[in-house]
């Protein structure tokens, strides 16, 4: 039958330009299907019904929606079109919705990818009045501060916070003031894996120190920990006390919003944190810039990384840049890791 209808599709385009046509299409395909399962994904996890699927195991369609609130048509056909993808296992007879291989592995460490884009999703969406100068990123469009938060502790839960847990423990770190400290991801890592280190965390957002607080408390950690929120632009000597005896500040991925206009608000701060804790240790981890070239040749995610933060006004900058920072804010570098692979480096100053 298929066979039949290939045969007189050949007959009326001819085979050369019908075997391109396909092709073509094919080509297009992972682009257009990336956009339609991004948003189903996104959509999903926002309502919180992967997380619900992961602890059931399963779920009805009709009593889930009926608990929920939710439309069974528009879950329906979300299901039935994850289940064309192997994203999820959807009887439509009885309703019935599983997880798949597929699903439970985007769900583990690439979770955060999604997490991040989506933090990024509004940029994308007024792209075209932002090239048309109709509106701006910070005024007009804001990114999604708590997927900010949720998405980078996600991800640096894998790399980022080992490495630095790791050098705060072996520069005997005992009190920690987190800078830019999003949903308490890292102070929750150190704590957990550090009984005697103890930790105030800092954001400018509201929400999401909100988030860090519940994070904390649900996982028994507000005896050491707690996050409050204020700018760290605003800490000073004065202030520095109120934090407790910190011997320790960190930082992960959060300098970076500060160097689209040049180095020295950066260099700034880092100078007035230097004398607020002259005795301190900074661990600071950050985004370093890998060449263009490099990313065309092994094109990961950070293409898709550096393209928001070029639209949201962030610089990254080479591991070199982040040197030549931290000197002429007149730190001492006692450790340095750069890892080029996944475009992140981890600095022990002082
Ligand atoms: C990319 S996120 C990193 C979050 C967190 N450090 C992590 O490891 O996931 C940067 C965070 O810095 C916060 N931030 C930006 N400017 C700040 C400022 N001036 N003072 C305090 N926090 C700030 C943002 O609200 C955001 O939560």
């Amino acid at each position: 039958m298929l066979i039949k209808q290939a045969i007189q599709i050949i007959k009326l385009l001819g085979l050369r330009r019908a075997a391109k046509m396909k092709k073509r299409h094919e080509k297009a395909l992972p682009l257009i299907r990336g956009y339609a399962a991004t948003t189903c994904f996104w959509t999903l996890l926002n309502v919180g019904f992967w997380d619900d699927l992961s602890a059931a195991g399963s779920l009805g369609l009709a009593d889930y929606c009926a608990t929920k609130g939710f439309d069974p048509h528009v879950l329906g056909s979300v299901c039935s079109y994850l289940d064309g993808i192997r994203m999820v296992d959807f009887d439509e007879s009885t309703g019935a919705v599983r997880l798949t291989k597929r699903s439970r592995e985007l769900l583990a460490e690439p979770r955060g990818l999604f997490e991040l884009l989506y933090a990024y999703e509004p940029v994308f969406v007024e792209l075209e009045p932002m090239l048309r100068g109709q509106k701006k990123y910070g005024p007009d469009v804001q990114r999604r501060t708590r997927w900010v938060g949720l998405g980078s502790g996600n991800l640096c839960r894998q790399l980022p916070y080992p490495v630095m847990i790791d050098m705060a423990r072996r520069h005997g770190c005992k009190r920690v003031l987190d800078l830019g400290c999003g949903d308490g991801a890292f102070l929750m890592e150190l704590a957990s894996q550090a009984p005697t280190i103890s930790g105030v965390g800092i954001d400018l957002d509201a929400p999401v120190v909100q988030l860090a607080n519940q994070q904390i408390a649900a996982a028994g950690l507000s005896a050491r920990l707690n996050a409050v929120v204020g700018d760290m632009f605003d800490v000073t000597a004065q202030s520095a006390a109120s934090f407790g005896t910190v011997d320790c500040l960190t930082a992960c991925d959060t300098f970076h919003e500060y160097l689209w206009n040049g180095d020295e608000r950066v260099i700034g701060l880092l100078r007035a944190l230097k004398s607020a804790f002259p005795k301190a240790v900074m661990v600071i981890g950050e985004f370093c810039k890998q060449s263009h070239e490099s990313l065309r040749k092994r094109p990961t995610a950070f293409l898709e990384h550096h393209l928001f933060h070029q639209l949201t006004n962030q610089r990254i900058e080479t591991a070199n840049r982040w040197l030549e920072i931290f000197h002429r804010a007149g730190l001492h570098i006692r450790e340095e890791k750069v890892f080029d692979l996944v475009g992140h480096g981890y600095f022990v100053v002082a």
